[in-house]
């Protein structure tokens, strides 16, 4: 038997380790354990996730919950720590690129548990941003490279990985939205907002450089007012970006904008039946960029710089700077003449069937272990 530990965190793991716990179950020669970190905590960041994807019971709920990213990446390392020691697995897989991937994939590698990383090699180039900083610590230790898209494969050659360790398998968080998507469009709960499909825009917002400082907080709010004159908004709010908000007093002016509809955090099939039927979308999320290109659904990303380029080659991305001139123009664009791309190759629902064969195929030529030349 052999055992994996994929290790969950925050909201955007969820839909990527899914699919992987579907396919290694599946196999009678391997078990799977989910470990939870307890980055994110909330029943509505976390509790309904593991309901609505169908993931089991976490092994370990190592309970770190928000603190700096220091404090939380520390509790997360003695923590983790403890769970491998316990559970001895023989491959820990990592997703994404929050805290909790950069910090298990140290853990293991420390202990010299090999670390395959879900979702490797993107990078934005811009190290400013957290993320950017624990996508590239996780490769720098992890064995295995699980890529998404083309640009990972060339990002981790140029940083030296050898080529046979970066496999292309295609994107696991859009096998989970294959899977969900036919339910989800009866559940965006349209009616109940008095909205039509194709009439509204979908935003989200909640990176730090977007929410956290004054001026570019009430620019963003500034913004939102005039997309509300152009299309009515469907705004669910972060934990983070709620919170700011009500710091600088700026909520209740969104709650009460009768053509903003500023929600709680929702569950995901909602999220995707939204996000499915809306006319266009303005984010800042990574996740989001690619799960619009599956649905071929316009999206307006503001940021200058993103990991995932495929989706603006290919996809119906564009990155647009996160000032309101800017973002005006875009969405301008966008609503005069919409938005064509074509889906990515492997983004086709398959993905973690391919890690499970790859990982079959490594153990059988022996070759899962540790060292990384
Ligand atoms: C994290 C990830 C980010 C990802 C995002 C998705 C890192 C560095 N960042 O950012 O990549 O896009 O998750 O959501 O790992 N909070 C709650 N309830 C929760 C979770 C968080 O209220 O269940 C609050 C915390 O108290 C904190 C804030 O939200 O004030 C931020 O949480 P944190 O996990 O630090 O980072 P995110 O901004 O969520």
């Amino acid at each position: 038997m052999l055992k994996i530990i994929s290790v969950v965190g925050a909201r955007p793991n969820f839909m990527k380790v899914a699919p992987i716990h579907r396919a290694v179950s599946a196999r009678d020669d391997m078990e799977h354990l989910v470990v939870h970190t307890g980055q994110h905590y909330d029943a509505i960041m976390s509790d309904a996730f593991f309901r609505d994807l169908d993931l089991p019971k976490p092994a370990r709920f190592l309970g770190v919950g928000s603190a700096s990213h220091a404090q939380q990446t520390a509790k997360i390392l003695v923590e983790f720590e403890k769970a491998c020691l316990e559970l001895e697995p023989d491959l820990v897989i990592v997703v994404g690129d929050v805290n909790s991937t950069m910090a298990a994939a140290l853990v293991a590698s420390k202990l010299n548990i090999p670390v395959a990383h879900v979702e490797a090699g993107l990078r934005s180039f811009d190290r400013t941003m957290p993320e950017e900083v624990n996508r590239a610590a996780t490769d720098a230790v992890a064995q295995w490279a699980f890529v998404t898209e083309p640009s990972a494969i060339a990002n981790l050659v140029s940083e030296g990985w050898p080529r046979d360790r970066v496999l292309f398998v295609g994107n696991t968080m859009i096998d989970t939205l294959v899977r969900a998507l036919p339910e989800a469009k009866e559940q965006a709960g349209l009616d109940e907002l008095g909205l039509e499909a194709q009439s509204y825009a979908l935003v989200t917002i909640h990176r730090p450089s977007n929410v956290d400082d004054l001026a570019q907080l009430s620019s963003m709010v500034g913004f939102l007012e005039w997309l509300a004159e152009q299309q009515p908004v469907v705004f669910p709010l972060h934990p983070r970006t709620r919170k700011r908000l009500a710091e600088h007093g700026l909520l209740e002016k969104l709650e009460s904008h009768t053509q903003i509809h500023a929600l709680a955090p929702l569950p995901y099939p909602r999220f995707l039946g939204l996000m499915a039927s809306a006319k266009l979308v303005v984010t800042d999320s990574g996740g989001i960029q690619e799960e619009t290109t599956y649905l071929q659904v316009p999206c307006v990303t503001a940021r200058t710089t993103t990991e995932r380029p495929v989706t603006c080659e290919q996809g119906t991305n564009r990155l647009c700077a996160p000032e309101p001139a800017a973002l005006r123009e875009a969405v301008t664009a966008v609503l005069a003449g919409g938005a064509s791309g074509t889906i990515p190759p492997y983004w086709d629902g398959l993905a973690a069937e391919r890690i499970v064969e790859h990982i079959r195929d490594l153990r059988e030529r022996g070759q899962l272990g540790v060292s990384r030349p």
